[in-house]
């Protein structure tokens, strides 16, 4: 494996305590990083920092609700406070499930644009005061969503489509002070809560795998490899890029099999 170069560098992983998230905590932990995480759940927390800590580097976390903008920002400030400045906040907070446009409940779609887009707005809000100038990189996770209209996918087409533009946005406002801000777009990745959300069938699975061009579901390793190239200096001049990491899936199998995610519910 390519040998990154993180040794000391402060990191925090928002929504770092399962799947995709989790992933790039441990590969930053691998690569020599201290590792903050956060998300709701004190157990999910609890367990990450237990993996994280057989890196041998510093780590820490904490729980906050992304929509609770009060409680994430003190969460913040007291982990800067205790850390010095942040090199790199990934921001992966992200809830879905599968419902049709006209029929989910306008609360449902406002859960996931609040979890989504508002609190990746709170995230970025949260950590700009600390970030580390010059030097410091954002990562926001985006998804296919964002891009490719999907059928039961309203709610999350839209969050994210706003993510993507808040992160070129933030690019432009931040970039004079040596700050880089970019977004990952994960394509279907194996073994995570959101596949299994959105393809919860095997036949339905195996279908996602073989849209993919390069023919197989991704990694939570694919993404935090892409994470660690974003982050290091060989990419000091990329910012406000919105990075597919999905194996091709977005040239075509995203919009093809994405036609299918809400088959099981229109089918009741
Ligand atoms: P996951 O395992 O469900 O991870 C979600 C993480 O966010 C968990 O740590 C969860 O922990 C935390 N979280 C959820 N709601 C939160 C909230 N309101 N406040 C704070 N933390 C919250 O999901 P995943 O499938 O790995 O997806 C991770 C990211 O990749 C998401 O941004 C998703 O949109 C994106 N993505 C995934 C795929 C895929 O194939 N899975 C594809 C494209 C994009 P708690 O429950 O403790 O809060
Ligand atoms: N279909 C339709 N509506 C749904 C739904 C579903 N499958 N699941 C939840 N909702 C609705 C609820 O009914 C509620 O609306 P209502 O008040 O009008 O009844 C609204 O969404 C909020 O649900 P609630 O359970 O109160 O939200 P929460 O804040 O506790 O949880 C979710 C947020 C719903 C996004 C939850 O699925 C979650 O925590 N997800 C995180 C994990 C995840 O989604 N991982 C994949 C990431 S890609």
């Amino acid at each position: 494996m390519i040998q990154f170069d993180f040794t000391g560098q402060r990191v925090l992983v928002v929504g770092g305590t399962s799947g995709i998230n989790r992933g790039i905590a441990r590969a930053f932990a691998e690569q020599g990083a201290h590792v903050a995480v956060v998300s709701r759940s004190e157990e999910k927390v609890q367990d990450t920092l237990a993996e994280l800590s057989q890196y041998g580097t510093e780590v820490a976390g904490f729980t906050a609700d992304v929509r609770d903008y009060p409680a994430l920002a003190e969460g913040v400030k007291e982990l800067a406070e205790a850390w010095g400045s942040l090199h790199l906040v990934v921001s992966g907070a992200a809830g879905n499930f599968p419902a049709l446009g006209a029929q989910m409940s306008p609360n449902a779609f406002a859960a996931v644009v609040n979890i989504d887009l508002l609190g990746t707005y709170h995230v970025m809000r949260a950590v700009y005061p600390y970030l580390h100038r010059p030097g410091a990189c954002v990562l926001n996770i985006s998804a296919p969503q964002a891009q490719v209209p999907m059928i039961a996918q309203a709610h999350v087409c839209a969050a994210k489509a706003g993510v993507e533009m808040l992160t070129r946005s933030l690019a432009c406002e931040w970039g004079s002070e040596g700050l880089r801000v970019n977004a990952i777009i994960p394509g279907p990745i194996a073994d995570t809560e959101g596949m299994a959300r959105l393809a919860p069938t095997p036949e339905l699975m195996a279908a996602c795998a073989q849209s993919v061009p390069m023919g197989r579901l991704g990694t939570a390793q694919d993404i935090a490899n892409a994470c660690l190239m974003l982050a290091s200096p060989l990419a000091g001049f990329i910012t406000g890029a919105i990075v597919p990491v999905d194996g091709g899936w977005l040239q075509g199998g995203a919009a093809h099999v994405a036609s299918h995610f809400g088959s099981l519910i229109k089918a009741k």
